[in-house]
């Protein structure tokens, strides 16, 4: 097969999921990465506590701002690039992670096939996710650890991957487990010539680059471990019974490949020895999604990092059987497989939590051109659970934000409730406490939020006209819905009753102001 084809094929196809997956994932996807990037370039982003408290390394988002300054060099820092370029860059290390897994896996026609369909991947490759990154160089990785032979290359993308998300330990815990013991060379030679001395090496270098930035001497893996573990942030944000990531999380990403996975793992579990590579991948991992498991905030990106060794056996048990099956046969499967992966990539990448991608170029334009009747910029309140959309990154202009805030509890001092709380247990009592009506161009100039709030905050939404409504989800869920409304304040005049209406709040105007101030 002709290797610069194979590549070629294997970019055509992440650039294309740059431009077709069009929603939303995870907060993370902007808030931990081209937030943050975007606030080392231009100056102004904003910062989550993560970043605040120094539990995350900055090598991640580096990447992006590296791009974001070379583009502002060049002038051509407008939106439409701030926001595709940081996609085509990790589409470009994604293809070469696809790359490898087909080298990796054996040059097989249905490794090329099975990479390029799988509709989680095809989600998520593009996708300036830390999860991302940490399944593409966990693929490359895994493409270098020697199944057969002798060759340690594989410790350097594991061991950036380890620093960059420190739970990567736990697939290459048993790998290099099994190094050790199948290896040439003494376990001595292998921990303390290699292990020991590349890990040193990539950690000073992330070390180095963290500390720099944050303007002290701090190793990120452990804040992250200090926060996560022992002190159990992660539960904060929702937990999951035990075996979410069998039940769940496993099948979903897999979609209608978990049957080759599932009959390639019982295969492997039947013919113990005639499958040595499988039989180490399956125990990886097990291993790794047991270790998972215990912890209680789980999330289906977690896992991303597995998709590649499941697809690794995929492959095999697929391209063993079409040794005896029949052509027609196997153009059944592979159409099977090819729509049964079509389906979920076209509903997730094109329908499903597509509000926010519509949403940001509205925003972009009110905040570049809107001028409010004292001339002064836009100022927008999405109230809406924190995180719901990107933020500054998909604007790219220096106006008044804010959303309501959702800290965790060891942020906020003692007796203070997470704001996003008392948003919702009251919120019409929440904005007048904490959005001045008085002057009226104190007020917010738009608002963005969840169609299921607007008739709990009707009265307040009088001031405001709605200028646009965007599909969001199918289906209703308390705190979201199926549209987002985007409001203008109304101007002046255009309201006479205004002021009569607010008249209960306008004597806490100054603490109003204040507080809206202090907000963020
Ligand atoms: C952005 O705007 C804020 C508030 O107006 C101002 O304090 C800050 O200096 C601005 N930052 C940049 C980089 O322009």
């Amino acid at each position: 097969m002709n290797l610069l084809a194979v590549f070629l094929l294997l970019l055509g196809v992440r650039l294309a999921s740059v431009f077709l997956v069009q929603t939303y994932f995870v907060p993370d996807e902007y808030w931990q990465c081209l937030e943050v990037a975007h606030k080392l370039v231009f100056g102004y982003g904003y910062l989550t506590w993560e970043w605040i408290r120094g539990i995350r390394s900055y090598i991640y988002p580096l990447l992006f701002a590296g791009l974001y300054k070379a583009l502002a060099l060049f002038h051509l820092d407008t939106t439409t690039l701030l926001v595709l370029a940081p996609r085509i860059l990790q589409a470009l290390i994604s293809t070469f992670s696809d790359y490898r897994f087909f080298i990796w896996s054996g040059k097989k026609k249905w490794s090329i096939f099975l990479i390029t369909i799988s509709w989680f991947w095809f989600y998520t490759g593009s996708r300036t996710l830390s999860n991302t990154l940490e399944a593409s160089l966990t693929t490359i990785a895994l493409s270098y650890y020697p199944w057969i032979g002798e060759g340690t290359g594989y410790i350097w993308p594991a061991a950036i991957c380890c620093f960059l998300r420190p739970t990567a330990v736990i697939i290459w815990i048993p790998l290099f487990m099994y190094h050790l013991g199948n290896s040439k060379y003494s376990p001595y030679k292998l921990i303390f010539t290699k292990l020991v001395v590349i890990g040193a090496l990539v950690g000073a270098s992330c070390v180095a680059i963290d500390s720099y930035i944050h303007g002290k001497l701090l190793i990120t893996p452990y804040e992250f471990f200090k926060y996560n573990v022992l002190q159990g942030v992660g539960s904060f944000y929702g937990t999951h019974p035990w075996y979410w990531y069998y039940s769940t999380g496993l099948p979903m990403i897999l979609g209608i490949n978990f049957l080759p996975f599932l009959f390639g793992s019982i295969d492997t579990v039947r013919n113990y020895d005639a499958f040595p590579i499988r039989r180490k991948l399956l125990v990886t991992l097990m291993t790794s999604l047991t270790v998972y498991s215990f912890v209680e905030h789980k999330e289906i990106r977690f896992i991303l990092p597995l998709l590649p060794i499941c697809l690794f056996v995929c492959v095999d048990v697929l391209t063993r059987w079409s040794y005896k099956a029949s052509r027609y046969q196997i153009w059944i499967v592979a159409v099977i497989l090819l729509f049964g992966n079509i389906v979920p990539a076209y509903y997730s990448g094109q329908v499903h939590q597509r509000g926010p991608t519509d949403l940001m170029p509205k925003l972009q334009e009110i905040s570049k051109i809107y001028k409010d009747e004292g001339n002064n910029r836009a100022s927008i309140f999405f109230l809406m659970p924190c995180h719901s959309t990107p933020f500054y990154s998909h604007i790219h202009e220096n106006v008044t934000m804010k959303f309501i805030t959702c800290e965790p509890n060891f942020q906020l001092q003692y007796g203070e409730r997470p704001v996003d709380e008392q948003f919702y247990e009251a919120p019409n009592i929440w904005i007048k406490r904490h959005i001045p009506v008085h002057p009226k161009t104190a007020m917010p100039t738009h608002l963005v939020l969840f169609e299921s709030l607007s008739d709990k905050i009707s009265e307040f939404l009088e001031s405001y006209s709605l200028i646009h409504k965007i599909a969001h989800a199918e289906y209703f869920e308390e705190r979201r819905g199926k549209h987002i409304l985007v409001y203008q304040r109304r101007l002046f005049n255009e309201k006479n009753s205004f002021n009569q209406n607010n008249h209960d709040t306008i004597q806490n105007d100054e603490y109003n102001q204040n507080s809206f101030n202090n907000l963020l």
